[in-house]
């Protein structure tokens, strides 16, 4: 094949958690004004994972409609991409693997580089595919952000994940073979393996993340990508969706375009309506926001989409996609909005309760409450395993 083969995204299905906490509940207890929230961050409401829920359900999820529709026959490789992993050995991607029954003959790997992992999962399957046509790659990105309690990055947790099936003559979106990329090791935000929660420095982490926009677009530019002007969308990650308008403001002014707020609204606008109300789900967030796109816009049929993946620490990618004819008879815009309907309001308490929640290290055996009500649940953790049900 050459590297000009059409090979991208065939389908592409997200899930969220079974709760959601509004802002206003957030706000209410902490007294800070909601346009901060609604305005300043951009963000309506949080996912949070029920106490039966993990990267592993919601990820089992996210891709179980894939291998309803397409079946497991051209499946080899599963990536896992994740921040918020469950072990420092196994792969999450191999309970994923047992729940959803695919092949024995089947390769499985979880990635890791905070936000950034979904893309480098990816562009790993695109290589794949690549090599051997015939076969497909079950990308999962699958993450739960927790910052601590009363903290300024509360506001900006959430919960998704987005699982893609990566091969040749996508029926969605051909991703282009030229990549901005950019790497910088910067303290913004990190997890040490003793934390639950994340540690962020906030105003370093946004200069460190609009440094990264530059740095990839000047190299996909040097290495002769397209104009920005070619571009009718822009997905960018999206810890909370007002960063994606400060990250496209910053690309349009060190590209030397005056910055127009109704341009900037045209290009990333539909993006960010599922984020909005998600929050932040790390490596999903990217694609949560194409999701958006293909679900919102009118005919994307032949546009070319941009895409900005940031992960702290930090690496960031920018690549561009063309949207594929046909593409609407593809989507699951249906499904999608379901998934964030159905979630069930928590108030403050509850919210408060699940966030101080973790298992006990004692290699006993704790079962967790049944609050979930998707398809998979972490039943309990049992001599120091994880135990899943289907339901
Ligand atoms: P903060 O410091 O409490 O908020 O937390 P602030 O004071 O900077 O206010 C935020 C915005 O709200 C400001 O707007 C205010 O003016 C505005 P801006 O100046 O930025 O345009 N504001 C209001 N607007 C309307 N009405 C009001 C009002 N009050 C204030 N009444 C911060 C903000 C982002 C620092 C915090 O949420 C945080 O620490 N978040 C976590 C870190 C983060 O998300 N960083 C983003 C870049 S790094 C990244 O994306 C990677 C990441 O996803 C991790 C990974 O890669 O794995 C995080």
């Amino acid at each position: 094949m050459s590297s000009d083969s059409a090979i991208g995204i065939h389908d592409l299905s997200f899930s969220t958690t079974e709760f959601v906490l509004p802002h206003t509940a957030l706000a209410g207890h902490n007294g800070v004004e909601i346009g901060k929230y609604h305005l300043g961050i951009g963000q309506r409401s949080m996912s949070v994972a029920a106490a039966d829920e993990d990267i592993v359900t919601l990820g089992a999820t996210a891709a179980e409609p894939l291998i309803a529709r397409h079946g497991t026959d051209r499946i080899r490789t599963v990536v896992f991409a994740t921040e918020s992993s469950i072990d420092q050995a196994k792969s999450a991607g191999v309970y994923v693997h047992s729940l959803l029954g695919l092949p024995s003959a089947t390769r499985v790997v979880e990635l890791k580089q905070a936000c950034y992992g979904a893309t480098a999962a990816l562009q790993f399957a695109i290589g794949l595919v690549h090599r051997d046509p015939e076969q497909q790659v079950l990308v999962i990105a699958s993450d739960i952000s927790k910052y601590e309690l009363d903290s300024p990055g509360e506001a900006t947790q959430g919960a998704a994940a987005v699982a893609m099936l990566v091969g040749a003559d996508p029926a969605l979106v051909r991703v282009e073979g030229l990549s901005g990329l950019f790497t910088a090791d910067v303290m913004d935000f990190w997890r040490p393996n003793y934390r639950e929660s994340a540690l962020v420095d906030g105003q370093e982490s946004i200069t460190a993340y609009l440094q990264a926009v530059e740095g990839t677009w000047k190299d996909y530019t040097e290495q002769g990508g397209r104009p920005l002007e070619e571009f009718s969308a822009f997905c960018y990650h999206q810890p909370f969706t007002k960063m994606a308008h400060k990250a496209h403001r910053h690309l349009l002014n060190t590209s030397g375009y005056d910055t127009d707020e109704g341009d900037i609204q045209r290009a990333i606008g539909q993006t960010t309506a599922y984020n909005a109300v998600v929050g932040n789900s790390y490596t999903a967030s990217v694609y949560l926001g194409l999701a958006a796109l293909v679900d919102q816009a009118d005919d994307l049929t032949g546009r070319s989409i941009g895409f900005l993946s940031y992960g702290s620490g930090c690496v960031a990618e920018f690549f561009a996609g063309q949207v594929v004819p046909g593409y609407r008879d593809h989507l699951r815009t249906t499904e999608h909005r379901e998934a964030i309907d159905r979630r069930r309001t928590l108030d403050y308490a509850a919210y408060r309760e699940l966030h101080e929640r973790s298992f006990p290290a004692d290699g006993g055996d704790h079962p967790t409450p049944a609050q979930s009500t998707g398809p998979f649940r972490l039943a309990a953790l049992r001599g120091h395993k994880r135990i899943y049900e289907r339901r």
